[in-house]
Order: C-alpha cells, then sequence, then structure tokens
C-alpha cells in the first residue's frame, strides 16, 4: 500500500503566514504539520509516500528531504495549480499504479493515528474507505448521508446538511478511483473534488465504506485550529530540560526545554516547549505554549499562543493569548513619549489591542 499526501493548495486561510510559509511547515508543538502526517502513514507500515507540492515546494522538499530521516521514500509530484484534491489524485496516478492508497491531507493531524483504518480497510477491501467525525458546523465541510451503515450520498460544504457527519481529511482508495476522477467536471470553484469523485463511487456500484472516528482530528487550515491541535499535542508531551533554568525561576507542569535555552527569573506553567537557543527573561510562559527556536521573550507575560522562530517579544504591557505570532517578528514597548502604538504590519495580519 502507498500513501499520498496533498501539501499544495493555497492557504488563503492562514495569510499572512502563508505568504511566506506553507501552512503544512507552521509547527504544532515545534514540529510542522506535515510530519505528523508522514509519521502516521509510517506507523501504519507505509514506506512508500508521494507529497503533492505546489508554489511551495522548494520549502516543503527542503524540510523534509527524501525521506530517509524516517527510513521512508518520499517523491515529490508537482500540481501545476491547486486545482482540487480529486485533481492530486488524478495526477499520482504513475506514482500509485494500481496499488491500494491512503490519501492524507497534509495539514490534518488525527490523534489515533491510522494504523487502524489502514488494517480494517486491507481486511475488508472496500473500494473505498472513508473517515467521518460528528462536528457541529457541518456546512463548512464535505459531509456524508450514510444509510443502513453505507455511504449513500456526499455532499461539498452543503447549505442545509442532511447530517452531521464531516468528512476527515484521510481516505483510501483502490485504483477505481482513477475513473471516477476521470470522469467528474470541476465544480463552481473551478476544482475537482474528492466529495464528488466518491459520489461516483457510490452511483457506479462500487463499495464506499464509513468509519467513525473516535479520537480528536484537526484540519490546522485556520488559526483556531492550529492553537486548539497545538493545545491538544502539547497535552501529551512529558517534560524535560535540555538548557539552563536560573535558581530565581519557577517550571510546573510539563514543559519541555531544549539545548541552548536559558530561563531567568521566569514562571513557566506547563504544557509548554521552548524550542533551541531561545531566551526567556522575567516572563511568564502559560500553558499551552509552543516558542520556536532562537526566539527573546523577556518582560512579556504569554499563554495558549505559538510563537515562530527568530521572533522577539519585548516589555508587552498586557498578557498575549490565544496568537500565532510568525517567524523574525518584533514586538516591543515604545518610548513613554509621545504615547503612540507603532506598526509595520504585512498584508492581512490582525492586530488586537485593548
Ligand atoms: P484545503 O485546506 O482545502 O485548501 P487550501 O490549502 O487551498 O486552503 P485555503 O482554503 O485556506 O485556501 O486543502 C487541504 C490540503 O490539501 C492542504 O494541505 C492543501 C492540499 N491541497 C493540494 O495539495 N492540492 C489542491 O489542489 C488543494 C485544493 C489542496
Amino acid at each position: 500500500m502507498k500513501g499520498l499526501i496533498l501539501s499544495g493548495g493555497k492557504g488563503t486561510r492562514l495569510r499572512p503566514l502563508t505568504f511566506t510559509q506553507a501552512k503544512q511547515l507552521v509547527p504544532v508543538a515545534n514540529k510542522p504539520v506535515l510530519f505528523y502526517g508522514i509519521e502516521a502513514l509510517k506507523e501504519a507500515g507505509i514506506s512508500d509516500i508521494g507529497i503533492i507540492v505546489g508554489d511551495t515546494k522548494d520549502e516543503i522538499k527542503q524540510a523534509t528531504g527524501d525521506g530517509s530521516r524516517w527510513d521512508l521514500n518520499i517523491t515529490y509530484i508537482e500540481q501545476e495549480a491547486p486545482l482540487g484534491l480529486a485533481h492530486a489524485v488524478k495526477i499520482s496516478e504513475e506514482f500509485l499504479k494500481d496499488e491500494h492508497f491512503v490519501m492524507y491531507l497534509g495539514d490534518n493531524i488525527l490523534k489515533s493515528g491510522i494504523t487502524s483504518l489502514v488494517e480494517e480497510f486491507q481486511q475488508k477491501k472496500p473500494n473505498s474507505l472513508i473517515l467521518l467525525t460528528e462536528v457541529p458546523n457541518p456546512q463548512m465541510f464535505g459531509v456524508a448521508e450514510l444509510e443502513g451503515g453505507r455511504v449513500v450520498r456526499l455532499v461539498e460544504k452543503p447549505k442545509k446538511p442532511a447530517s452531521n457527519l464531516a468528512l476527515v481529511g484521510v481516505y483510501m482508495f483502490d485504483a477505481h478511483i482513477y475513473e471516477a476522477v476521470k470522469a467528474i467536471k470541476p465544480s463552481w470553484r473551478n476544482e475537482l473534488e474528492i466529495t464528488d469523485a466518491i459520489q461516483y463511487l457510490v452511483e457506479h456500484g462500487f463499495e464506499v465504506q464509513p468509519h467513525l472516528v473516535t479520537g480528536w482530528w484537526k484540519d490546522t487550515g485556520k488559526l483556531e485550529d492550529i492553537l486548539e491541535a497545538n493545545r491538544l499535542i502539547l497535552e501529551t508531551l512529558s517534560g524535560s530540560n535540555l538548557g539552563h533554568v536560573d535558581d530565581t525561576s519557577k517550571i510546573n507542569g510539563q514543559v519541555v526545554i531544549e539545548q541552548g535555552v536559558s530561563v531567568k527569573n521566569s514562571i513557566i506553567r506547563g504544557p509548554v516547549i521552548i524550542g533551541e537557543n531561545s531566551e526567556i527573561t522575567d516572563s511568564y510562559i502559560g500553558p499551552f505554549t509552543s516558542i520556536q527556536n532562537n526566539c527573546k521573550i523577556i518582560l512579556t507575560e504569554i499563554e495558549h499562543s505559538i510563537v515562530l522562530e527568530k521572533s522577539e517579544i519585548v516589555e508587552v504591557g498586557s498578557r498575549i493569548d490565544e496568537s500565532l505570532i510568525g517567524r523574525e517578528v518584533k514586538i516591543f514597548k515604545c518610548p513613554p513619549k509621545p504615547s503612540v502604538y507603532r506598526f509595520m504590519v504585512g498584508d492581512k495580519s490582525e492586530i488586537g489591542i485593548k
């Protein structure tokens, strides 16, 4: 069985970060989202993985490499434009050949991995197995309608959803999916929709089995979801200290302090991860915060947030909460006179002030 991870796309919902960075490389608990998917496939025994890449191909290839780090083979498949999930399958036929495969959206994380699902697919051998989960807002998702335990209809972002069962970003197929992706037409948003391809399978008598996911699942395409994924992953970490914490600092709960980190006169309340060579001075780092490598947090309070590498936050008057701060960002206190805010902020940035 092979794997196909989708790591192209536009990432419009994560601007401005995605103006300069692939959304699949945004770190959750200091590890790129994409690596959670690669590791889930590896754990399920899949060692031959194709990764779909688009405009951000160089960055993805550089961060991920040829797979040898995980003892896997990775092949990159270039998609000329984000023309849809089913389009990604269409251009991967040569790589996938007639093997069964798992398609995994590169910005998704599933708590319980996919090992048992791959086993179920290999045992029962349906033409497709799709993962579903109950959601409060099905209008925002691809939604499945079931009858007698079988999938009878799939609709992308329905205005009047027939169920609350949303498609999770992991799908399994046999080679009949190529017939479907070649037969369907682009949708109103000019994408070949995977829901239409699966609907084609249903209508042409192929067996599509549903599987309800019980553990949490996160699509990290939006800010709130990345922060939530960060919380959920941090909760599973156990603390360790490879850096230096001075006597006036206090560390509570599970805190991962990586090499070269210096913590001075600060309080860190886990779960928290502090990446290599970062400096925390006279500050409070609260629960569910990930600080990446080479950051400086000085005279600042921050929690429930992610700070990407080489950023500096110095003497911010109020506690920073629920924030995603990009790479090499500087947030600092202005001189007392005149009493002003001073910004140099990129397109589509969001700043909340009290
Ligand atoms: P989406 O999150 O649905 O699409 P997007 O990345 O364009 O994001 P946005 O809606 O914010 O603009 O895509 C899910 C995953 O699939 C994501 O990892 C990107 C990837 N993808 C491709 O590789 N090729 C495609 O043609 C599309 C549509 C998505």
